[in-house]
């Protein structure tokens, strides 16, 4: 689809519109070049303070955006540029101040709602998930959007209960993160995160795939089969992030997956794969094809990238109109954009193989190797897929992990970590706008870090 036929789905405000639209994006690119930043640094030491306060615990880093940026980069509210490869947990794909999604955003922010719902819904509703189920792998027949990832989760998580029938438990892997709901707090493998939450049904953990154990995929199989036995019947499905996100971006084979899924097929066991984090960020829009398991999932949501988030699954999860609904169904102006992103990656070169989020991950992962050689010991367990990549620094210690990106931080580069102990550095790539000489500066400063560490 090309631009015009894209801006033919929206509405047509006349020539006086666009006449006002051109000279605002004209004053926008001007202003990412020369905005003032909106305060002193001192305004924003105390307005974060007074952040803090309100929010009961401190920002992760003194990160308070100005609302001007360009690309890889962001202007903090004091005026300091920094390079984001954290993109607020891997949404902002396409980076910071891309005139092409502002001025998809304005002109879905010129319709008369802000907010979109399930029971009144204008034409951007209908559009995002037609432009959604286009792309989905083969055999998704149905989506519903929704607002988080754990919202869509959750969705999914009904659909496949009412489908088996009520069953409760769930398989899932070990260091998975699915959201932090109740019921996804209880499926995400991390106790601390559900402190003083009862268990209210039963989550069978499976451990994920380990690249320096031989045995990796058998114990696994063989864990699989083996809680199949004991309580198949008590399972309404197998849910898997293809990469792991919150574990560190963990990558693992299709061969890995393939007699996993096969297991849970003949036991009747829905096949749930979460692509919250690696939609449109792998080099496919959706992991399960660049694994090519769409003959073996049933059920699959999405998020973060897509600026909202959606279920879908194949026709026979249909659930029963009163189970998944709700009054939001998305932002305007989050639809439109969501929408385009989509456009966007894939019509403009960035999937497949040969791709741009492809040739950034080869690109990265040849500065980590320069770097890992520059400072022997210093990295190590690079892994990850496309625009999500990642690699511990020394021991892994939590704490020298998280003093490391501090450290970045005031330099000029936002990093985000994940996994505990060992924990790692995940690079968020905003692979939708960054360029060669942005990467190359974000491994001078990674690179100056280190020196200094
Ligand atoms: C794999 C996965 N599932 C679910 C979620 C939850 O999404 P949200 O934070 O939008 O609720 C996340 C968020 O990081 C995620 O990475």
């Amino acid at each position: 689809m090309d631009v015009a036929e894209d801006l033919a789905g929206q509405l047509d405000f006349g020539p006086k519109f666009e006449q006002g639209l051109r000279l605002m994006l004209d004053a926008i690119g001007e202003a990412q070049n020369e905005a003032a930043p909106p305060l002193a640094p001192q305004q924003m030491a105390l307005d974060l303070r007074d952040l803090a306060k309100l929010r009961g615990r401190p920002p992760f880093y003194p990160y308070l955006g100005a609302g001007v940026g360009r690309g890889a980069r962001a202007m903090l509210a004091d005026g300091r540029w920094v390079l984001d490869f954290a993109l607020g947990i891997g949404v902002h794909l396409f980076g910071h101040g891309n005139l092409d999604l502002i001025e998809t955003a304005i002109r879905a922010a010129a319709s008369d709602i802000a907010m979109q719902g399930n029971l009144i819904f204008n034409r951007e509703y209908f559009l995002l998930m037609q432009t959604l189920m286009r792309y989905a792998p083969r055999g998704m027949d149905r989506c519903w959007l929704a607002l988080s990832g754990a919202d869509a989760n959750e969705n999914a998580l009904k659909i496949v209960r009412q489908k088996r029938g009520g069953r409760p438990g769930v398989i899932a892997f070990t260091g998975c993160f699915h959201g932090r709901t109740s019921a996804m707090a209880e499926i995400t493998d991390r106790p601390d995160y559900r402190l003083g939450q009862p268990s209210t049904f039963p989550v069978h953990r499976v451990p994920f795939f380990n690249r320096h154990e031989p045995d990796s995929a058998a114990t696994t199989l063989a864990t699989v089969r083996d809680v199949i036995r004991r309580d198949g019947d008590g399972v309404c499905a197998f849910i898997a992030e293809l990469v792991q996100g919150e574990a560190g971006f963990i990558t693992a084979p299709r061969e890995f997956f393939v007699p996993i899924f096969e297991e849970c097929r003949r036991a009747g066991i829905p096949v749930w794969v979460d692509e919250i984090q690696t939609f449109a960020r792998t080099g496919e829009l959706f992991a399960t094809d660049l694994l090519e398991l769409a003959d073996y999932v049933d059920i699959i949501t999405v998020g973060k990238a897509l600026q909202g988030s959606a279920v879908m699954h194949r026709e026979g999860f249909a659930p029963d109109p009163g189970l998944v609904s709700g009054t939001f169904s998305g932002a305007t102006v989050a639809m439109a954009v969501g929408r385009r992103i989509i456009e966007k990656l894939a019509g403009e070169g960035y999937l497949g193989p040969a791709g741009r989020i492809r040739q950034l991950e080869r690109m990265t992962r040849a500065h980590l190797e320069e770097l890992s050689r520059k400072h022997p010991g210093a990295i190590s367990e690079i892994n990850g897929v496309g625009a999500m990549l990642s690699f511990r620094i020394g021991n892994g210690s939590l704490k020298a992990t998280r003093a490391f990106i501090e450290k970045c931080f005031r330099a000029g580069l936002v990093l985000y970590y994940g996994g505990h102990e060992p924990a790692c550095i995940r690079l968020f790539l905003p692979a939708g706008d960054l360029t060669d000489a942005e990467l190359a500066e974000a491994f001078e400063i990674l690179d100056r870090c280190l020196r200094g560490a």
